[in-house]
Formats: structure tokens, C-alpha cells, sequence
């Protein structure tokens, strides 16, 4: 075979070779047979310094013509095996642009949440702060200063969760609190002492929105619900001044002129008087029926006392209301359990 022959063998078996290999790592296999340090195209490269001169330089050219053919076969080969992984790859990873898109999901205010605030933006418009006090009470604060003593019937109405020490034993004196009326005893303590400077003290103007706890559970009692307390203390603050609030609130809050307010006589045992706070719808499935929403009263004398304030010289009024129920009405909600089982079906139509 003539060295023309044998060159052309090479380059038509190494170009068989490379079309062989389907994947790059063999490709660099075949590679290295031929122009590898040990490849046999290389060899003839190396044989070429045993030729007599006047032959070296044809043959040297025509090895290098069949290097050069064999490399265009591989550089060929190794874009058509690349671009053959690209196209894979694009397949795989392919992006449908037309399907449609995934809806996020939006959360919104639990509707007894929208009470509380509303609420608030009605009393705040009207002069009254924002308070707030600890859920986890203590007996003086929720009982005592309340006017409500060691053994005072009154109590039994407020059962509630006592808290365990870390000594693991009951702490008969903590409790978590069973009304938001504690914080009129902590508003009015830090008002008191705040201003004891003054000859006369400004007037207190609070409402204290927040949850509370009973030993109750059933359709319209959970052992968690809700309270907006309202406490006005100054020098000249009347049973009148409390209707007039309570009446304008509850006719803002429910967004309905004709709705009539009952204030029927009752007993707490923190106000003198006092009285349960009923409203009656114009229209509507309750028109006409009268339905319990709150507590007031004037604030009792030993309250005030406990509270810092002299009553010779201050009187306040006081209401606790209940959100949930303000909620039940205006939404007309007829389960309470419904609030606090966190069932999306029922949240969102409040959105
Ligand atoms: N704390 C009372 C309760 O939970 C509600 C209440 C009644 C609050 C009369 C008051 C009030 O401030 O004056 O049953």
C-alpha cells in the first residue's frame, strides 16, 4: 500500500470512529487514538525524522493534510454531539409559556378583626385612646379592685384557667383574665400616677379591645372571645354622657339611624348603677328583637379608689361589649364556633 493509501485508511477509519461515539467522553477516547501522544497518526508524525530527506518533505505534508482532515472530522463530530445534548436538554427543561398561571393566594382580615378596628376608629374619633393589658391577669386585678371580693357570688359567672408555676403547682392568684375590665384598673393607676402633680387630673378617655377566657363552651359561648372595654373618668361625667356614646357608637357601628338602644337596669358588681345595653334592628330577619350586646355602669366608688381617683371628686362610666357578638349582627353570623374553627369556606366570604 502506497503511504497515500495507508493516510487515506487512517483518516476513513478514524472518521468511522468518531461517527461511532455517541457521547463526548468517547469521542475524546477516539481522539486520543489518533492524535493522542500515543495515537497513531502522531507516530507517523514521529517516524517522519527516519525518512531520507528529499522524502520528508511530501510525506510530512501529506500527514499533515490527513491530520488536518481528521481534525475538521473531530471538531465536526464534537459541535454535532453538543449541539445534540443542547437539544435534549432544551426538551427537557421546555417551558410551556401557554399554560395558565397559578393563582397566589390572598389573604384578607378575619372578620372579627374588622370589628376590633372599626370599633377603635369609632372611639378613637371621639377622643378615646387604645388600651391594653395582659391576658395572663392577676386575681386582684380582675376580681378584687373590681370590687369583686374573695367569695363574691359574682365570681362564679367568671370561671376560668388558673396558671400553673414552675414549681408545677396551681398559682391561685394568676389566671388568664375573664373580662377586659382589669385595664380599667391598669389605665387608671398609670393616669393617676402620672399626673399626681396636678391639682386636677385630665380626663381618662380609653378603650381597650382584647380577648378573654371562661370555662364556657357551646353555640354562642367559646372559652376564648372577645371584649372592647370603653372608661371615661373626669370631673363631670354622667349616666347622660354614657348614653349618648354608647347610643352614637352602636348606631356608627351598624351604620343604621333608627337602630334602637334599651338601657335596662342590671348589676354588676364595679358600677353604680348599672345596666345591660340591648339593641333592636328596624329590618332585617331580627327586626324588632331585642338582643344583649353590653355591660355598663357608672363606676363604682371603691373602683375609682382602687384606681387612684378621689370619687368625691371624679366620676367615670364604663361599658364592656362583646365583638363577636357586634360581628354575629352585622354580618349575620348565627354559630360563634364558626369565628375561631379557622374553616376557609366560611373566612372567605369576608374578603
Ligand atoms: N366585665 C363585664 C363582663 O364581662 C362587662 C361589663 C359590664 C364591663 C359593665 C363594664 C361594665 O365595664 O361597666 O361581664
Amino acid at each position: 500500500m502506497s503511504n497515500q493509501e495507508q493516510l487515506a485508511t487512517l483518516v476513513d477509519a478514524a472518521v468511522a470512529d468518531f461517527t461511532a461515539a455517541t457521547e463526548p467522553a468517547k469521542l475524546e477516547d477516539a481522539k486520543a487514538r489518533y492524535l493522542g501522544k500515543d495515537g497513531s497518526l502522531t507516530a507517523l508524525l514521529k517516524g517522519l525524522g527516519k525518512l531520507p530527506p528529499e522524502e520528508r518533505k511530501t510525506v510530512g505534508a501529506e500527514i499533515n493534510r490527513a491530520k488536518e482532515s481528521i481534525e475538521l472530522a473531530l471538531t465536526t463530530r464534537r459541535d454535532a454531539l453538543r449541539n445534540a445534548q443542547l437539544e435534549t436538554q432544551l426538551a427537557a427543561e421546555a417551558l410551556d409559556v401557554t399554560l395558565p398561571g397559578r393563582g397566589r393566594m390572598r389573604g384578607s382580615l378575619h372578620p372579627v378583626t374588622m370589628s376590633l378596628e372599626r370599633i377603635e376608629a369609632l372611639f378613637r374619633s371621639i377622643g378615646f385612646a387604645i388600651a391594653d393589658g395582659p391576658e395572663i391577669e392577676t386575681d386582684w386585678h380582675n376580681f378584687t379592685a373590681l370590687n369583686t371580693p374573695d367569695n363574691h357570688p359574682a365570681r362564679s359567672m367568671h370561671d376560668t384557667f388558673y396558671v400553673t408555676g414552675v414549681d408545677g403547682k396551681v398559682q391561685p392568684d394568676v389566671l388568664l383574665r375573664t373580662h377586659t375590665s382589669p385595664v380599667q384598673i391598669r389605665a387608671m393607676l398609670a393616669h393617676t400616677e402620672r399626673y399626681k402633680h396636678l391639682d386636677t387630673l385630665p380626663e381618662l378617655r380609653i378603650l381597650c379591645p382584647g380577648r378573654v377566657y371562661r370555662v364556657d363552651s357551646d353555640a354562642t359561648h367559646s372559652p376564648m372571645f372577645h371584649q372592647a372595654e370603653g372608661l371615661w373618668v373626669g370631673e363631670n361625667v354622667s349616666f347622660a354622657d354614657l348614653k349618648g356614646v354608647v347610643t352614637d357608637f352602636l348606631r356608627n357601628f351598624f351604620e343604621s339611624d333608627d337602630l334602637k338602644v334599651r338601657f335596662r337596669p342590671s348589676f354588676f358588681p364595679f358600677t353604680e348603677p348599672s345596666a345591660e345595653i340591648d339593641v333592636a334592628f328596624m329590618s332585617g330577619a331580627l327586626e324588632g328583637r331585642w338582643l344583649e350586646i353590653a355591660g355598663c355602669g357608672m363606676v363604682h366608688p371603691n373602683v375609682l379608689r382602687c384606681g387612684g381617683f378621689d370619687p368625691q371628686k371624679y366620676t367615670g362610666f364604663a361599658f364592656g361589649m362583646g365583638p363577636d357578638r357586634l360581628t354575629m349582627l352585622r354580618y349575620g353570623v348565627n354559630d360563634l364556633r364558626l369565628f375561631f374553627e379557622s374553616d376557609l369556606r366560611f373566612l372567605k366570604q369576608f374578603q
